[in-house]
C-alpha cells in the first residue's frame, strides 16, 4: 500500500478509505481501552490523530509507541469524534519502525526554551516551532528563485573559496592546508602561501558581488544565492559567521532602478509567504504573542500577519543619509543622550539603534536610506557629483534594522582606480574586476539581501540562530 503524507491526507476527501501514514509520535495519551496517538511527518504543522483500540494490538507494540518513535500506521480514515480535527485514523495495523527511549529522548511533549533547543539543534526540527520555521525557509528560497527566474535573471554560482580579499565587507576566514604548527616561511619570515594548496593565500568569500558583476556585464541580469562567511566577533541576535545572501546584479540599472527592484522583491517574498505558508505563520504568530505576554504593550511586536500585510500596503520611505542625520540629530533620544552612540555630525556611521529609531519610531515603515558618505562605504560604489557621497542604499526594516545593502557601481575606470588607491585596495590583484570597466563599461547596480534577516522578519523569531538549521557564530560550530 502506498503511503500518504499527512498534508495530503488532511486535504483529501478520503473519509471511509484505508490509508497508510509514516511519521513520528508527538504525543500519546489514553485510557485503559484506547490510545490516542498524535502523529506528525513534517509535511505540515498539523498532526493526525491515530486511535488505537488497546484490545486489537499486542501490549509490547503499544509500549514502544512513545514520543519520538517512528511508526507506520494503517487504518481507516474516519470523521473525528473529538474537537480540533476533522478526521482521524482508526488503526488496524501499527508497526514501530524506530523506537525512542522515553527516558533518553530530549524532546519531550512540553514547552522547551529556545536556548535548550539551540543546544539540541540536531533534534529541534521535531518541534512545531522549528518545523514551521524551516518549512518557511524552504518556501522563501523557492520564491527567490521563482521571482528572479520569472524576471529573466540568471542564477550565477560564485566561488566560496576566493583569492581576493578586497571586498572589504568584513574579516575573512583563511582557507589553507599548510601545517599550522610549522608553516613554510619566506626569506622575510612570512608564511609562504606560494606553497599552499592554491599557490596563494585564499579565504572563504564574504560576498559574491564582485564575481556577480562579471556575470551581469555580459548576461544582463544575474543573481547569486549562497553561503557567505564573516569572521567578525559579533555576538548579536542579528549576526552569523556563516549566512546566506542573495545578490542580484543588473546591467543598465541606476540607483532608483535598484531601489525599485529591492522594494518589489521584498513585497513579492512577503506576499508569497502569506499565500503559501499561512498555517505555519499563524502558529508562529501565536508563539510570538505568548512569548511577549510579559512585555509592556508598547514593547510588544505588531501581530505577525498584520505586520507582513502592513509591508505590502505601504510604500517604503526613501530618504538620503543627510536627511536622516538631520532627523536623528534633532531626535529626542539623541538630545537626551539616550542613544549609546550620540549623533554629533555628518559623516557618522549609523548604528542599529539609529536605524531602528528611523524605522520604528519616526516613519513606522521600511526605509531606504541612500547617498551615504563615501568614507563609510565600499570602494566600488558610484561616486556622486558632490564629491563626498556615494550612490549607496540600505533597506531598513522594523525589528531588524539593515536587511539589504547595495549600490549603483562606479563604472568609470579612472574614478574607481583613484578610490581604490585612497582606500588601500590592491588594484594589481583586482585586474580581472577592472576589466569590466576597461571593456564595454556600463552603469550597473545591485544589492545583497541577508537571507536569515529576511527569515527573522517573516517568522517573527527573535534570534538569527533560530532561522538557520545549524548556526555558526563565535565559539559555536556544533554539528
Ligand atoms: O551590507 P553587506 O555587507 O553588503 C554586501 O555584502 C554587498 N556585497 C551586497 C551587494 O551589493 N551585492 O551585506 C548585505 C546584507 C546585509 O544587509 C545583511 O542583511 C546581511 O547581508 N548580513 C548579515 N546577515 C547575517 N549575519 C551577518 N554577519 C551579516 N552581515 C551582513
Ligand atoms: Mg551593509
Amino acid at each position: 500500500m502506498k503511503r500518504i503524507k499527512i498534508k495530503d491526507l488532511l486535504q483529501s476527501d478520503a473519509v471511509g478509505s484505508e490509508v497508510l501514514i509514516k511519521g513520528w509520535v508527538r504525543t500519546k495519551r489514553g485510557s485503559k481501552n484506547v490510545n490516542f496517538i498524535a502523529m506528525n511527518d513534517g509535511s505540515c504543522l498539523a498532526n493526525v490523530q491515530v486511535v488505537a483500540d488497546v484490545n486489537n494490538f499486542n501490549e509490547e507494540t503499544l509500549k514502544e509507541v512513545n514520543t519520538g518513535a517512528a511508526l507506520a500506521v494503517k487504518g481507516e480514515l474516519v470523521a473525528s469524534q473529538g474537537s480540533g480535527q476533522k478526521v482521524e485514523i482508526v488503526a488496524t495495523d501499527i508497526e514501530v519502525i524506530g523506537g525512542a527511549d522515553p527516558d533518553k529522548y530530549p524532546i519531550q511533549p512540553k514547552k522547551h526554551s529556545l536556548e535548550f533547543l539551540r543546544e539540541n539543534a540536531h533534534l529541534r526540527f521535531r518541534t512545531n516551532t522549528f518545523s514551521a520555521v524551516f518549512r518557511i525557509r524552504h518556501a522563501m528560497a523557492y520564491a527567490i528563485h521563482k521571482y528572479f527566474n520569472d524576471k529573466g535573471f540568471y542564477y550565477l554560482h560564485t566561488p566560496l573559496i576566493t583569492g581576493s580579499d578586497a571586498e572589504g565587507a568584513g574579516q575573512m576566514f583563511r582557507v589553507t592546508t599548510l601545517d599550522p604548527v610549522n608553516p613554510p616561511v619566506t626569506e622575510e619570515g612570512d608564511v609562504d602561501y606560494k606553497q599552499d594548496f592554491f599557490g596563494k593565500a585564499t579565504n572563504l568569500t564574504v560576498s559574491g558581488q564582485l564575481e556577480g558583476e562579471l556575470g551581469a556585464t555580459a548576461l544582463g541580469e544575474i543573481y547569486t544565492f549562497g553561503p557567505t562567511f564573516r569572521a567578525e566577533n559579533s555576538n548579536t541576535t542579528r549576526h552569523l559567521s556563516e549566512f546566506w545572501m542573495i545578490e542580484p546584479e543588473m546591467a543598465f540599472y541606476d540607483l532608483k532602478d535598484n531601489m525599485d527592484l529591492a522594494e518589489d522583491f521584498m513585497k513579492y517574498l512577503i506576499q508569497y509567504a502569506l499565500d503559501n505558508c499561512m498555517e505555519d505563520l499563524q502558529f508562529l504568530s501565536k508563539r510570538q504573542q505568548e512569548e511577549e505576554k510579559g512585555k509592556k504593550a508598547d514593547e510588544r511586536s505588531m501581530e505577525l500577519i498584520e505586520k507582513l500585510k502592513f509591508i505590502l500596503d505601504n510604500d517604503f520611505v526613501r530618504l538620503t543619509y543627510t536627511e536622516a542625520i538631520d532627523i536623528l540629530r534633532n531626535s529626542k533620544p539623541n538630545k537626551k543622550k539616550k542613544f549609546q552612540f550620540v549623533i554629533e555630525e555628518w559623516g557618522a556611521d549609523l548604528q542599529s539603534e539609529h536605524e531602528r529609531y528611523l524605522v520604528e519610531k519616526k516613519f513606522k515603515c521600511p526605509v531606504i536610506l541612500t547617498d551615504y558618505p563615501n568614507e563609510i562605504k565600499a570602494f566600488y560604489m558610484k561616486q556622486n557629483d558632490d564629491g563626498k557621497t556615494v550612490a549607496a542604499m540600505d533597506v531598513l526594516f522594523p525589528g531588524i534594522g539593515e536587511i539589504i545593502g547595495g549600490s549603483q557601481r562606479e563604472e568609470n575606470l579612472e574614478k574607481l582606480l583613484t578610490r581604490m588607491k585612497e582606500m588601500d585596495v590592491p588594484a594589481e590583484e583586482m585586474d580581472w574586476y577592472l576589466d569590466t570597466r576597461r571593456f564595454g563599461s556600463i552603469p550597473h547596480a545591485g544589492f545583497g539581501l541577508g537571507f536569515e534577516r529576511l527569515l527573522l522578519f517573516v517568522t517573527g523569531m527573535g534570534n538569527i540562530r533560530d532561522v538557520i538549521p545549524f548556526p555558526r557564530a563565535p565559539k559555536n560550530a556544533e554539528f
